[in-house]
């Protein structure tokens, strides 16, 4: 008797906890899609469009915009500190790792939280963290990549200090990547396809410039097509300000062309090449390359996964009224 009654407490347990998983409102922490639904039920649809003016406006948003995601989830959690700005100058988007950061993104979302509060039901109710987390997700599926219900509840930080800015470099490689990704919970499949999201974009000459002429995986076509973009050569035109797309196929397309692009090498970053040049990532770059599908369903799982990073609750956090201001 004792033990058919374990057994029914045992597939009830089971019967729980896939419905948590397999239900599209499964509560993870404290995060659920549905979060707002009482309280601001017109939410995605007023940053969806919000997302749309500021794409139409700059082709930068979006790229911006979903960087900016991931340099806020990587440092104290997805809590929106990034976009403090502290009197005293001490903060992390003026921290050299983000200078690179352009005002496109913090712009695309200061201005969905501007609409958001608009709307009465929604005013001073919803956290900066998660109209950053949901206007990231519109960045992308605007650019063509992929719809995916995004998980909020998130609390604002009221903390952000240069010092605590770490952030992974374009010279790392696959073990330095793994190394830092793993230290937000992440597994190297995760970081081969949140990496995707250098299929649009632009990076400084000085972030790649180093390669040219240097880097042996690198094509040698791309490579003096990069020499005429930032000047005569490795080392040279540091500061003249020239660019190049992070995907030189589809520079403002969410696509897998990034993958098609490390398997003939052009990469742009280090960090790039390195996923290709290395045997133990190899299989998953060419696992997107040849599967957009398969690319964009574990970008989804992953951008889920960054994005519940040190999410901080009502008693850690607070819903800022102004994103670049705590309370
Ligand atoms: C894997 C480690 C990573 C490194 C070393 C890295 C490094 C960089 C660098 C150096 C730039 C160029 C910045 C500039 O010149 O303005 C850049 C741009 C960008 N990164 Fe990453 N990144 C990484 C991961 C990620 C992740 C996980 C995402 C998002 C899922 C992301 C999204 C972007 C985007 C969209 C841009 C283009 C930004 C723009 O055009 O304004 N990156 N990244």
């Amino acid at each position: 008797m004792a033990a058919s009654l374990r057994i029914l407490a045992g597939l009830a347990f089971l019967a729980v906890t896939s419905a948590a998983l397999l239900s599209p409102f499964a509560v993870v922490g404290q995060l659920t899609t549905d979060y707002y639904a009482g309280i601001c039920p017109n939410l995605e649809t007023i940053v969806r469009s919000s997302v749309r003016q500021s794409m139409a406006a700059s082709p930068i948003a979006a790229p911006a915009t979903l960087r900016l995601f991931f340099h806020d989830c990587a440092v104290r959690g997805c809590d929106a500190s990034v976009m403090i700005v502290n009197s005293n100058g001490d903060d992390e988007w003026r921290s050299s790792d983000n200078q690179s950061l352009k005002p496109e993104g913090f712009t695309t979302v200061l201005n969905a939280k501007a609409a958001v509060d608009s709307d009465p039901r929604c005013r001073y109710k919803v956290s900066c963290a998660d109209i950053l987390a949901l206007a990231a997700r519109e960045s992308v599926y605007q650019s063509g990549g992929p719809y995916y219900q995004v998980e909020l509840g998130r609390h604002d930080g009221r903390v952000s200090t240069r010092d605590n800015v770490v952030l992974p470099h374009a010279s790392f490689n696959l073990h330095q990547l793994n190394a830092f990704f793993t230290g937000l919970g992440l597994s190297q499949t995760d970081m081969i396809a949140l990496s995707g999201g250098h299929t649009f974009g632009a990076a400084d000459c000085r972030f790649f410039q180093y390669r040219v002429g240097a880097d042996p995986s690198m094509d040698a076509a791309f490579a003096s097509e990069l020499r005429n973009t930032c000047g005569a050569g490795a080392g040279a035109n540091p500061s003249g300000g020239g660019f190049a797309f992070l995907d030189g196929a589809t520079p403002a397309t969410f696509d897998n062309a990034y993958y098609q692009n490390l398997q003939r090498g052009r990469g742009l970053l280090g960090s790039d090449q390195a996923l290709h040049a290395d045997q133990r990532s190899r299989g998953t770059v060419d696992y997107y390359a040849g599967s957009q599908s398969a690319f964009f369903s574990d970008f989804a799982a992953a951008m889920t996964r960054l994005g519940r990073v040190g999410v901080k609750s009502a008693a850690t956090g607070e819903i800022r009224r102004d994103c670049r201001f705590p309370n």
